[in-house]
């Protein structure tokens, strides 16, 4: 039976729902509030809470189509993609789950029903795996199902001491919900190598899963021990591409009906008609995980999943451009993934022009340097003796063309090389630390410094609070004391200040000893210890005094203000502009704040003002800002956002306001978001592809803004007497005035000049016949010259006409021909003989030439010369 992927999977949905599954859409590739798992990369992945039993549904049989990316993070794929029949950056799972209803039996039946009736396989292709120990799956398949039992292979673990670790053990995570399982293969016949699971040559290609169907059974904690689930219940999932493969009689997933489809439309689209490349299937394997990372609100960036993203668009350009792609064409060839799989996933379709424009900004950017980085690889390569290209190659690449090193791996290893993973890695983390020193304001001396030891926070409740001097360092060197004038980083053991951290800058404030004061200037965290940056004012202070250590509460308000404002901002953003907007970077101070964010385009000014609307609304709500500590499962229930990347420890701290904004949040706050009084945006401008920025003010700040902007108008509008809202009518009046005027001026002067040409007529001279006027007028313009000599050219009917004109340090000429001259003599001739004279350059038509020069004083020489050059010109 052929069937094309499309139809397997609405068979397999259709199966399912028929057995009272309840169709469940594919979750975004970007999984929702777990900042730990880089791509949704199972279908079980937005299921989770569910069989732990911290999400209820409200159904208890579920069935999905999901799209998954294993690329970059634990599951990283994207280096095989193209080489071997069946890596993927990007796939579609198909799956069933049961949530505490059904169990092993029905699962196993489900299966086998849906691949030998539904499907029609034979039953002789097929063969099983099943976990070493689980008898009762080995029961069902062979004393139920029927499968000889020589066909039921049991799998154990890896080692004895690595208990559950095994192909037939299924693991979400390092934690989470987790149980043996059964997969089922399929034999592709004997014309292809590789042995039956469990034996040697299982690794070769003729024995291929299809189905894994797991006994979710267990939760998995972080110490390795195993809580039961309060149901049994089951997660399975079938590679659609490989059973579409096996559906349509091919052994290469890049056979099946989509793929074929993609790698024409590339050929058609880099110009190459040999279909075998292996470039093309990259290129097809490519457009699949980037339409949909796009899609689902991921941008080209260098870090995080950004940046997964952005290598695997510079490895599809690169293998285009291999192939001999001319121009920009990988988005392009969107349209032939919506034509294959649009239907199925609608989101493809409705975001089209985001996706197309993305990869066609990412690919213009990444061209301009393509070709100069692999000149550059193909020079190094040539002198190297080894095989493996340095790290600090591989890192030049990176840094200068943008050259991710999986990128420069994959160029390697077509010319078998490899590269030095650990020295690029080494570059990598040096200029990192590089950066990192550039952006440490003032002084550096808390760089490469390295502090045991840990401060006790007190701020969030308290301004003021004694302390002990811990440690003190002076130009990164521990010391004991300390004395008036000298600069140092204190450490204490329990300090109020907040320390630069999340985006929030650190306290300022003075630390108060017996006879003395240290007055901070920034406080930053060094490990876990919080290093007081600052001077001696007065007095000696040495480790083990008692102090009184006291945050500058204003600033210390203002910063807090700008915080919660940060949060709000970051709600009405997502409000306004969609779910795709997740922080890129924040900044929090006293008198600003600045936040990066994802998104495509630039923000028009009523946007701005919807988004500044939105957050003073919420202001004015005055709703209390709570903030309490709550484990990270907790806090995710109860919605928090949480940062990609960010590490968390198990306990967090969560802020919320009202209904509209809970973050993961370690920062100080307001105590209500009325306290924040004000809220206004300064600016709105770009910082990379797909990251803007905005930058805002609060309170005091923002009122003393709008009083600055208030002065402004109301002086501008005194100048031209009338009032701020008069303003823009005023001088749109006195622009119209102001264009009226400089036209008027240009006719005047028009008239001027061309009564000063009629007095020009005065100096007309025959030679030989023809008229001839040469003259120099007084600072006229060249737009004026032109038409007076025109004008001229009409009076005399016939002749020839030279004019000149000094401006300041310029001179200008214009040679003017009658038409029934032309013959004789041409403008631009007449021009070129003067020109020298003027230090200038000229040129034209033969009826009307010009020339400028910077040699005033050459004017009459010039002049003179023309005329005697038209003698002779004109004597025959
Ligand atoms: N969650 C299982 C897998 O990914 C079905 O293989």
């Amino acid at each position: 039976m052929n069937m094309t992927s499309a139809q397997i999977r609405d068979a397999f949905l259709n199966y399912f729902e028929s057995k009272q599954h309840q169709i469940v859409a594919s979750s975004s590739l970007v999984p929702q509030d777990d900042p730990t798992l880089l791509f949704t990369n199972a279908g079980m992945n937005q299921f989770k809470d569910t069989f732990l039993g911290l999400e209820p549904r409200s159904y208890s049989r579920a069935t999905s189509s999901q799209r998954c990316v294993r690329a970059g993070g634990k599951h990283n794929d994207l280096d095989n993609v193209g080489y071997t029949a069946r890596h993927h950056t990007f796939f579609e799972m198909l799956g069933n789950f049961s949530f505490g209803d059904y169990f092993k039996q029905d699962a196993i039946d489900y299966a086998w029903d849906f691949l030998t009736r539904v499907l029609g396989l034979p039953k002789e292709k097929l063969l099983v795996t099943v976990y070493e120990s689980d008898d009762e799956a080995f029961d069902f398949w062979v004393n139920r199902i029927g499968v000889p039992a020589e066909r039921v292979i049991r799998i154990g673990d890896k080692s004895s001491d690595k208990p559950f670790e095994s192909d037939n053990f299924w693991q979400m995570g390092d934690t989470g919900p987790c149980g043996p399982c059964t997969e089922i293969f399929y034999d592709h016949g004997e014309h292809i190598w590789g042995g039956p699971p469990g034996t040697p040559e299982e690794d070769g290609d003729r024995f291929i899963e299809i189905w894994n169907v797991v006994f979710m059974q267990f939760n998995r904690q972080s110490d390795g021990s195993m809580n039961p689930l309060p149901n049994p219940s089951v997660d399975t999932g079938m590679g659609l591409e490989r059973i579409a493969a096996i559906m349509q009689g091919v052994h290469s997933n890049y056979e099946i009906d989509i793929f074929q489809h993609l790698i024409a439309g590339a050929a058609k689209l880099v110009g190459t008609e040999d279909l075998e490349q292996k470039s093309l299937r990259v290129i097809a394997d490519h457009i699949r995980s980037c339409g949909f990372l796009i899609a689902d609100g991921v941008m080209p960036s260098n870090e995080g999943r950004g940046y997964v993203l952005r290598r695997i668009i510079r490895r599809a350009v690169r293998h285009g451009h291999k192939l001999g792609a001319q121009d920009v064409f990988f988005y392009k060839l969107l349209g032939t993934l919506i034509e294959q799989m649009g239907e199925a996933y609608p989101e493809l379709s409705s975001q089209r022009p985001v996706i197309e424009k993305v990869l066609r900004l990412e690919e213009e950017q990444f061209m301009k340097t393509l070709e100069r980085g692999l000149q550059i690889l193909d020079e190094e390569l040539e002198g190297l003796d080894s095989k493996t290209i340095p790290g600090s190659i591989v890192f030049k690449l990176y840094d200068t063309y943008g050259f991710p090193a999986d990128l420069t791996a994959d160029i390697a290893r077509e010319r078998d090389f490899d590269i030095d993973q650990h020295g690029f890695d080494a570059a990598m983390a040096e200029q990192k630390a590089r950066a990192k020193k550039a952006s440490n304001f003032g002084t550096d001396y808390n760089d490469n410094l390295v502090i045991e030891g840990e401060t006790k926070f007190l701020g969030y409740d308290s301004l003021d609070s004694s302390g002990t001097v811990a440690a003190i360092y002076v130009d990164g060197e521990p010391c004991d004391s300390i004395v008036a004038g000298n600069e140092a980083l204190v450490v204490l053991d329990q300090s109020p200040f907040y320390a630069e951290s999340g985006g929030q800058a650190g306290d300022s404030g003075e630390i108060e000893f017996a006879e003395g004061r240290f007055i901070v200037k920034d406080t930053t965290k060094v490990g876990k210890a919080y290093a007081h940056m600052g001077y001696v004012e007065a007095g000696a202070m040495q480790i083990g005094d008692s102090v009184k250590a006291r945050v500058d509460s204003r600033q210390r308000w203002n910063t807090a203000l700008n915080h919660s404002v940060t949060h709000l901002l970051h709600a009405a953003l997502r409000e306004t502009l969609g779910e795709h907007v997740t922080q890129k970077g924040s900044l929090v101070e006293a008198n600003r704040l600045r936040f990066d964010f994802s998104h495509l385009e630039g923000l028009s000014f009523k946007t701005v003002h919807q988004i500044e609307h939105l957050v003073n609304q919420q202001i004015r709500r005055n709703n209390l800002i709570e903030t309490q500590v709550m484990d990270l499962d907790s806090a995710k229930s109860a919605g928090a956002m949480a940062l990609f990347g960010e590490k968390y420890d198990d306990d967090v701290r969560v802020v919320r306001m009202g209904d509209f904004s809970t973050e993961l949040c370690g920062g100080t706050h307001a105590g209500r978001t009325g306290d924040i009084g004000f809220f206004k945006i300064t600016n709105e401008s770009g910082v990379a592809a797909g990251v803007r920025r905005i930058e805002a003010v609060t309170g005091q700040t923002a009122i003393d803004l709008i009083h600055r902007v208030g002065t402004e108008l109301n002086d501008s509008a005194q100048l031209v007497k009338g009032d701020q809202f008069s303003l823009k009518e005023k001088l749109a009046q006195i622009i119209d005035r102001g264009r009226w005027m400089e036209k008027e001026i240009d006719r005047l002067k028009q008239e001027l000049a061309s009564h000063a040409g009629n007095q020009l007529l005065d100096n007309i001279q025959t030679i030989n016949g023809v008229k001839v006027l040469i003259a120099a007028m007084d600072e006229v313009e060249v737009k004026t010259l032109r038409g007076t000599l025109d004008d001229l050219k009409v009076q005399i009917e016939s002749g020839v006409v030279l004019l000149a004109t000094v401006n300041g340090d310029k001179v200008n000429l214009i040679a003017g021909v009658t038409k029934d001259l032309v013959s004789k003599v041409k403008a631009g001739d007449i021009v070129n003989q003067a020109a020298p004279y003027i230090d200038g350059r000229g040129g034209g038509r033969p009826d009307m030439a010009q020339a400028g020069g910077t040699k005033p004083e050459g004017v009459v020489e010039a002049l003179h010369a023309v005329k005697q050059w038209l003698s002779s010109q004109l004597s025959d």
